[in-house]
């Protein structure tokens, strides 16, 4: 059995169901059952917050392999999962990390996340880390401007990433949780490309046949904008100092371990753009 949380999120969710199409006994750990509406009906729910350690102890039982993800990264809410799934006698967990959790400095994000992972690393599970680049979907915070016509913000002048999609980092952990050789290891995922922010708009913009312009700006003017706006001061911060990691190209690194984990190679952010243009409204 395997235990899924966050399987109403993008990774969770894709997850989910490529384990399920895989004719595994699959149990989603969710907030709300009503959001897990489009999880393949053979998927058991198990309903309970990250916060809730006794749902958590029974929704680990007869577990082997726990996928955990968080929205935000929380070395309390991390042991309880060890706590829970110690108990009930897991043995293996697979974590969504992040790349910035090996990079030297480490942004204030990846620091977080890492302090996160030390609570797992430092429990008597066997860990595998997934550490993916930027997300596809963050394009999705782009939505609201190009849907009021709007420029994007550019905050990351030319420096490029790696946007890997949820689906390919669900593949991946697939593959790591069905597969025993994988247990322990650390994987960074990214797309096939390095693009920056410039050409992930004109990529958006051509797959959706419209005009998208970019704006150009300082992660510190768009920290500022967005506490204007009510964001509270950490998250813009932390975002800022992120955007400055971009912008200096310290996330442009690619590596194959997507394609040499599934056989696979990830998708483009072209064919992301392409299976989601309804998110955009069109
Ligand atoms: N964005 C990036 O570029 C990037 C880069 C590297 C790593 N990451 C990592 O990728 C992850 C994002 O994955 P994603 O896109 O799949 O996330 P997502 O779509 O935003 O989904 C978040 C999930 O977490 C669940 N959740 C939130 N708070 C919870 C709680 N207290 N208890 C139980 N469940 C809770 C949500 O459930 P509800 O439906 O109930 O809200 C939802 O299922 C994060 O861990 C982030 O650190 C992101």
């Amino acid at each position: 059995m395997f235990l899924i949380t966050g399987a109403t999120g993008n990774v969770g969710g894709e997850l989910a169901t490529i384990l399920a199409g895989q004719g595994h006994a699959v149990r989603a750990y969710v907030r709300n059952p009503a959001r897990a509406s489009h999880l393949p009906e053979e998927v058991e729910l198990a309903v309970g917050d990250l916060d809730d350690a006794e749902a958590l102890r029974a929704a680990c039982e007869g577990v082997d392999t726990v996928f955990f993800m968080q929205a935000t990264p929380s070395p309390a809410q991390a042991e309880t999962l060890v706590d829970a799934a110690t108990a009930a006698g897991v043995t293996h967990v697979v974590v969504l990390s992040s790349i910035g959790t090996v990079l030297h400095p480490m942004p204030v994000i990846g620091a977080a996340i890492n302090a996160r992972d030390e609570v797992l690393r430092s429990s008597s599970l066997e860990v595998t880390y997934l550490r993916p680049n930027t997300l596809t979907t963050n394009a999705l915070w782009w939505r609201e401007a190009i849907t009021a016509g709007r420029p994007v913000p550019n905050p990351t002048d030319e420096g490029l990433t790696g946007p890997v999609d949820p689906y390919d980092i669900a593949r991946v952990a697939a593959v790591v949780m069905t597969d025993p050789t994988h247990r322990g290891h650390g994987y960074i995922l990214n797309g096939p490309e390095a693009l920056s922010t410039r050409e992930q708009v004109r990529i958006l913009a051509d797959v959706l046949g419209r005009q998208i312009d970019v704006a150009d700006c300082t992660p510190g003017e768009l920290a500022e904008a967005s506490i204007a706006a009510g964001t509270p001061g950490p998250q813009a911060r932390g975002l800022q100092d992120l955007q400055e990691l971009f912008r200096a190209g310290r996330s442009g690194v690619l590596t194959d371990d997507v394609r040499n984990v599934t056989g696979v190679a990830p998708r483009t952010f072209r064919r992301w753009c392409e299976l989601h243009r309804d998110d955009f409204g069109v």
